[in-house]
């Protein structure tokens, strides 16, 4: 059977993939370094559903999932490199190198690991798909703190830069740029400052996104199953955007007069 190895599975985006994937026949091993959910959601999908805990800025955990995924399946076909953090926030000339390097370790680093592993398993096959979770925030300024940017645009930049050495190999190296996806990452920060960051981008989104809610991330799964599948099989070194149309422009119906007046239907 095909299987997928998905980081930070245990929650939002990353838990939406592994019931994605599994739904469609894949053994699926989710890491995290949330033990107890990661358990559970392995024991609730069942089956060839596994755990192991795997803390995405060490490079002997993926060696040792990577491992247990192919002494269990003897295969991997997919990888989700989906773990991340918020990071350190607040003005730069707060920020401390030690904070930073922290964020760029969790949330870009760690992409250059999983590959490295993967790709050697994927390797002996000479078949497999990577899918790494950036952002909108790769793309433009504005929406995230700067060391979440700055490593979610390194992990846009690494999918590109991976994706032409490794399809030589048979390996396709894709990524998904999310808008605002409704998960725990939004919540968790117990700084003072993030809290009641849903509420704002809930009133932005009224005013400015073309689409006015937030995404789900079971919107994000589907994206991510269908690049890792074959009727992607011509797409490599991509980054594929889901967010509502944040990225394509300010809403219509926000638009100034003098512009709606060109608008056949809203004018
Ligand atoms: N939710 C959004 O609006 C949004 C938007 C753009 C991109 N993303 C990206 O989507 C991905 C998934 O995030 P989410 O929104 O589902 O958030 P989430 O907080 O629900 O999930 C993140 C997971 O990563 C895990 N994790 C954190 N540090 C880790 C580490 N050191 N090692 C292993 N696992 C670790 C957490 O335990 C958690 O299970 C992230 O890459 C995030 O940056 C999210």
């Amino acid at each position: 059977m095909p299987t997928l190895l998905v980081t930070g599975g245990a929650s939002g985006i990353g838990a939406a993939c592994a019931r994605r994937f599994h739904a469609a026949g894949y053994h699926v091993m989710v890491a995290d370094i949330q033990d107890e959910k990661g358990l559970a959601l392995a024991a609730e999908l069942g089956g060839e559903t596994g755990y192991v805990r795997l803390d995405v800025r060490e490079e002997q955990d993926f060696e040792a999932a990577v491992a247990a995924v192919m002494q269990r399946s003897g295969r991997l076909d997919c990888l989700i490199n989906n773990a991340a953090i918020v990071g350190v926030i607040g003005p730069l000339i707060e920020t401390s190198a030690a904070e930073w390097d922290h964020a760029c370790a969790v949330i870009q680093r760690s992409v250059f690991l999983g590959t490295k592993h993967a790709a050697r398993a994927m390797l002996t096959r000479g078949n497999g798909s990577i899918v790494n979770i950036a952002s909108v925030a790769a793309l433009t300024g504005g929406f995230s703190p700067h060391a979440y940017a700055t490593a979610k645009a390194g992990v846009e930049h690494f999918t590109r830069s991976s994706a032409l050495e490794l399809i030589e190999h048979g390996i396709r190296v894709n990524c998904i740029c999310p808008g605002n996806i409704a998960t725990p990452i939004h919540t968790g920060v117990t700084d003072d400052r993030w809290q009641g960051r849903m509420a704002r981008i809930s009133e932005l989104q009224k005013d400015d996104q073309p689409l006015a809610r937030f995404g789900q991330p079971e919107e994000i799964a589907d994206a991510a199953f269908w690049l890792a599948s074959e009727q992607a099989s011509y797409v490599v070194g991509h980054a594929l955007v889901v967010d509502g149309g944040l990225m394509a422009g300010r809403a219509w119906r926000k638009q100034p007069p003098h512009l709606r007046e060109y608008h056949p239907v809203l004018k």
